[in-house]
């Protein structure tokens, strides 16, 4: 075998390898971070309590936010590293109870404050600022296990006619949204009346973590290599 033939498999080996340790590297970083958001007092204390008090433990293990390390204390105040239930959840700590209103769009505001801006400025975060029946942070992404929310699905809670509402930012409707809308609906209604129907846009599911990242760079690594293997033996047998 010649020696650009076998300075090539190496290449691919290398590559193979460098993928797959740092796509496991990813994985053990938020591995760690899980790991130190276990063993807080929150959780510790609020895992054996059941029921409604035991429910956010349970929905935000596994969740994006407890991924990434961040503990019930950033969103609720309160010191994580007190035992006793006074200490821990202490006004003098932060601690500020279960977030409704502007105090809800505080507390993401630390972390997500474009988004809260935004939402805040939108007619659903008016009418929920206002009391006026608009949908919470948690409504749409729910309380502990933050997700993107299916549309139109969960807005049909609240909206008969969601027409159009898989185009629109959820979080930005402002009232040229509307006027966008209702223009749609004018356009489809000809469309239908001329006998066309719209093509449905295709949707790509987004939400892989890192741990499934992990699993489908170690997947994709280990093709790599059996691909350099095969490449291997072809021109190997070619000499
Ligand atoms: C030693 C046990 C214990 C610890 C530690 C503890 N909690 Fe609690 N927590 C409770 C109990 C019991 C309740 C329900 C009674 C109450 O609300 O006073 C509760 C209630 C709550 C509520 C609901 C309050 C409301 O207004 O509905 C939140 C939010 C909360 N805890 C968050 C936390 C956070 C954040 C921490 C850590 C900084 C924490 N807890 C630490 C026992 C604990
Ligand atoms: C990303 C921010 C965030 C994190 C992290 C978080 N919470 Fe919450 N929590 C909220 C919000 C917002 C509400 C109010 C939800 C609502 O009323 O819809 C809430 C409500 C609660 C309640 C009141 C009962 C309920 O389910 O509405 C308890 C108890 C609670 N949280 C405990 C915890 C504990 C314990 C942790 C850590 C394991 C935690 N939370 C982590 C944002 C958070
Ligand atoms: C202490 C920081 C912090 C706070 C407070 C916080 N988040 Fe997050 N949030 C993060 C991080 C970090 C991520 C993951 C990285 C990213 O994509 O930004 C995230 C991701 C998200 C996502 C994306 C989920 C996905 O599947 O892509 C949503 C939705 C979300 N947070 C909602 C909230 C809501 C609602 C609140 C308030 C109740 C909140 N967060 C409070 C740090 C925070
Ligand atoms: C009416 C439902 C709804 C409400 C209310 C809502 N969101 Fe969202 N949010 C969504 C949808 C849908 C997406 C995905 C948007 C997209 O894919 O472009 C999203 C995306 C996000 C993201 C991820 C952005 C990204 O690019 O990954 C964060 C963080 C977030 N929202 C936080 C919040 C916070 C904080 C609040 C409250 C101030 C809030 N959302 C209120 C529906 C909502
Ligand atoms: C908790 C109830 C609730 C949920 C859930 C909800 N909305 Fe709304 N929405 C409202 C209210 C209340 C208004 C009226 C605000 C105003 O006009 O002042 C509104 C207004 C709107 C408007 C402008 C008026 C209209 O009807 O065209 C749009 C667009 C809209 N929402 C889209 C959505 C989308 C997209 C979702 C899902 C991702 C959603 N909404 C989920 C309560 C909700």
């Amino acid at each position: 075998m010649s020696e650009k033939k076998s300075g090539l498999t190496v290449f691919i080996c290398a590559v193979a390898l460098i993928f797959s340790v740092s796509a496991f590297g990813q994985k053990n970083v938020s591995q760690q971070k899980s790991n130190a958001a276990k063993s807080i007092s929150c959780v510790n204390c609020h895992k054996t309590l059941g029921g409604e008090l035991t429910k956010p433990v349970t929905e935000w293990t596994g969740s994006i936010h407890y991924q990434n390390g961040i503990t019930c204390n950033m969103c609720h105040g309160g010191d994580p590293a007190a035992t006793t239930m006074e200490k821990a959840m202490s006004k003098d700590h932060g601690f500020i109870g279960a977030p409704h209103g502007q105090a809800q769009f505080d507390a993401c505001a630390k972390c997500h404050a474009t988004e809260v801006s935004m939402y805040a400025k939108s007619l659903m975060g008016k009418a929920y600022l206002e009391g006026k029946g608009g949908p919470s942070c948690a409504k749409c992404h729910g309380p502990h296990h933050n997700v993107i929310p299916e549309v139109p699905q969960l807005c049909k809670s609240c909206h008969k006619d969601t027409t159009g509402f898989d185009q629109i930012d959820p979080m930005n409707v402002t009232p040229s949204t509307v006027q966008m809308l209702s223009k749609m609906k004018i356009k489809l209604g000809e469309q239908k009346v001329s006998g066309t129907r719209p093509a449905a846009a295709p949707k790509i599911s987004e939400d892989l973590d890192p741990y499934k990242i992990g699993l489908v760079a170690f997947g994709g690594s280990i093709f790599v290599f059996i691909l350099g293997y095969i490449i291997y033996l072809i021109l190997e047998k070619r000499d």
